[in-house]
């Protein structure tokens, strides 16, 4: 039935881009599973991901990332929502995209800012003693973060620019059409 589809289609994008509710909708769609790799580190490991930030720093939370996500390669097929830093070598992105197509749902920075301040929940809005940053930082800090990563997402092979869209429904039909032309060309 999905033949002509990749086994795994792998969203990326930034913190607050909306990887997951995507996702969903667009395996819905495909009539694909859906994978969420935050929430699939988090049930292995039967701990919260500012918990593993917490308990273990940054780092061991990368190589946790990176364990789970060749073991949700090697295991299932599907949409695979990423988390915002899941891609942080260029390995990591051949190893994907030799895998699956890489999506990216490409949101402009202030506008991320602007939601992801709303759901604090995320470790790396946090200063050493657990408080959100201030403005002035959170702004350096995320700019100089999407600057790295922003040559590792724009390496995906369909790309969504999720304002030229006014609903869920018309970015995800949109990207729907994207990966089928990706695939008729390829
Ligand atoms: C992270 C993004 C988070 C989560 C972790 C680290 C990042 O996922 O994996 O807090 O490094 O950007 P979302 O992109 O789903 O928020």
């Amino acid at each position: 039935m999905n033949r002509t589809l990749p086994e795994r289609i792998f969203i990326c994008g930034f913190m607050g881009t909306g990887k997951t509710t995507v996702g969903q909708h667009l395996a819905r769609q495909l009539h694909m599973e859906f994978y969420d790799l935050d929430q699939w580190i988090e049930e292995d490991e039967g701990r919260s991901i500012p918990v593993i930030f917490t308990e273990q720093g940054e780092s061991a939370f990368r190589q946790i990332e990176k364990k789970a996500l060749l073991q949700l390669i090697r295991t299932t097929q599907g949409v695979i929502a990423l988390g915002g830093g899941s891609l942080h070598n260029q390995h990591l992105v051949d190893h994907v995209k030799v895998n699956g197509m890489l999506v990216f749902i490409e949101t402009p920075l202030p506008l991320i800012i602007k939601r992801i301040k709303q759901s604090p929940d995320r470790p790396l809005l946090l200063n050493e003693s657990g408080n959100i940053k201030s403005d002035k930082i959170l702004k350096s800090d995320l700019q100089e973060l999407y600057k790295m990563r922003y040559p590792l997402y724009e390496q995906a092979e369909v790309t969504v620019h999720a304002m030229e869209y006014d609903s869920l429904e018309s970015l995800v039909t949109e990207l729907v059409k994207k990966i089928r032309y990706h695939v008729a060309l390829h």
